[in-house]
């Protein structure tokens, strides 16, 4: 099959590659003529990690190709995916659908022979209505049914381990109703069916709400667990304990159940807002996710708040010590960090910042640009009043600490991640805290 990817971002390229992969033909467009331009030197413009390799692969193999030109892709395109952004909305936190609505009416003027239009960004309920009626606008010799149908098919990867979703998925949701339609995206996924991934074919609207459905869920399990581990230290238990205990249960399941800073990343802040403003308007308040938002927006500042504590009631002149910037490991992605809040209000506090991370600095310079970069660890803690973790690399999992003792000034460890024993910790000497866990 004949594919173009419209947006060449963490999920675009993803999908794109992964397509490719697959063995169809797969042009991936991007606005932006810089990640184009590095695509077609041989780089990739995103930390992920396996990406390079699998690009490299499908380019050599002619699978894969990267341009600005949407025409060029659409038009001999069996099916074009949308996988533009869909950021909040300034203000209200409804999803800002411009650059779906944008790429679909350039998407229309070059379409030619039966196109199955494919919204792979995260669009509310409705937007294959809207979309279908932009192409309508823009083409009224095209029928929906006859020349094109437009199907929503979320996309679950999760950055870090996108490759590895992306083959491998839990599920596939395909939302149309046309028989054609649905037969082109089996052909799409034909690789999946052969390995018995169960392929979850339903109306549109169904697919469009099933995405908002399932981060809306894991966004309330992560702050769970987070209003948890508060509890837990108030009453002197232990929430790994908590989380063990209740996740071998199997109606509940052990993931997603760390208790940390909150959670952020390009997808749950975004999507946990835009599905309470869908629920307002519709008149069937989503009231456990409003308070899911506000607790996890207070959680970060209770985490700087820890620091603060952590150090002695105040990080004025103080220099603090951050390990990991990016909203989770394996991925450069600074979007919805909790470290921007809990580094903003440190810094507001008069903390002098020193931070180190081994992927995301280049993106954390353009959001917190007045902190200090280190090259690695080591270098960021030296002469530090205390250190905290706040992503959870893997070399951030087997620090010597007997280095990160003479190093830093006062030995004080939070952990926001809880990646260290809190007795052994203890035991070499460091004041140590972690989140819900006795110290
Ligand atoms: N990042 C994730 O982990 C993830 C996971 C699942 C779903 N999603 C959803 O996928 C969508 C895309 O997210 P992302 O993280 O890949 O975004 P991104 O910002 O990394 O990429 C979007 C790309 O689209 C390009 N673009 C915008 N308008 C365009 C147009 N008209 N033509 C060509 N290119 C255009 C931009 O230049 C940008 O490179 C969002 O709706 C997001 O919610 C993201």
């Amino acid at each position: 099959m004949r594919v173009a990817m419209i947006g060449t971002g963490y999920v675009g390229l993803v999908s794109g590659v992964c397509f490719a992969d697959f063995g169809h033909d797969v042009v991936c467009v991007d606005k932006d003529p810089d990640k184009i331009a590095v695509l077609n030197n041989g780089g990739v413009p995103i930390f992920e990690p396996g990406l390079a390799d699998l690009v490299a692969k499908n380019v050599r193999a002619r699978h894969l190709t990267f341009t600005t030109e949407t025409r060029d892709a659409v038009k001999n395109a069996d099916a074009v995916f949308i996988a533009v952004g869909t950021p909040s909305r300034r203000g209200d936190g409804h999803a800002d659908l411009s650059y779906v609505y944008a790429a679909a009416e350039e998407i229309a003027g070059f379409m030619d022979g039966y196109t199955v239009v494919v919204t792979k960004s995260t669009v509310p309920v409705g937007t294959g209505d809207a979309v279908e009626a932009i192409i309508c606008k823009a083409r009224p010799d095209l029928k929906p049914g006859e020349d094109f149908d437009v199907v929503s098919n979320p996309e679950f990867l999760r950055e870090g381990a996108a490759i590895e979703d992306f083959k491998r998925p839990d599920r596939v949701v395909v939302g149309t109703d046309s028989e054609k339609a649905r037969a082109v995206m089996r052909s799409l996924y034909r690789p999946l069916f052969i390995n018995e991934t169960p392929i979850v074919f339903t109306d549109r609207r169904t697919s469009e709400l099933i995405k908002y459905a399932g981060n809306a869920f894991l966004a309330t399990k992560i702050t769970f667990i987070n209003e948890m581990a508060d509890l837990c230290e108030k009453v002197g238990a232990n929430v790994q304990e908590v989380s063990r205990g209740i996740g071998l249960d199997g109606r509940i399941g052990k993931k997603f159940l760390h208790a940390g800073p909150g959670y952020g990343g390009s997808c749950f802040p975004k999507d946990t807002l835009a599905v309470v403003r869908t629920a307002q308007e519709a008149g069937a308040p989503l009231k456990i996710i409003e308070a899911v938002v506000a607790v996890n927006e207070a959680r970060k500042e209770k985490m700087a708040d820890k620091v603060v504590e952590g150090v002695g009631g105040d990080v004025s002149g103080k220099t603090i010590a951050v390990l990991g910037l990016a909203f989770k490991p394996n991925t450069d992605d600074m979007r919805e960090s909790p470290a921007i809040a809990i580094i903003n209000k440190l810094t507001a506090g008069g903390a002098n910042i020193r931070a180190y991370d081994p992927e995301a600095m280049d993106e954390a310079k353009q959001i917190l640009p007045e902190i200090t970069y280190c090259e690695n660890a080591y270098n960021c803690i030296d002469g530090a009043d205390a250190m905290v973790i706040i992503t959870e690399w893997d070399q951030f999992r087997a620090l010597d600490f007997t280095r990160v003792k003479a190093l830093l000034n006062t030995p004080v460890l939070i952990d926001l991640r809880n990646i260290y024993n809190p007795v052994s910790m203890a035991r070499q000497g460091f004041k140590y805290i972690s989140v819900g866990r006795p110290q």
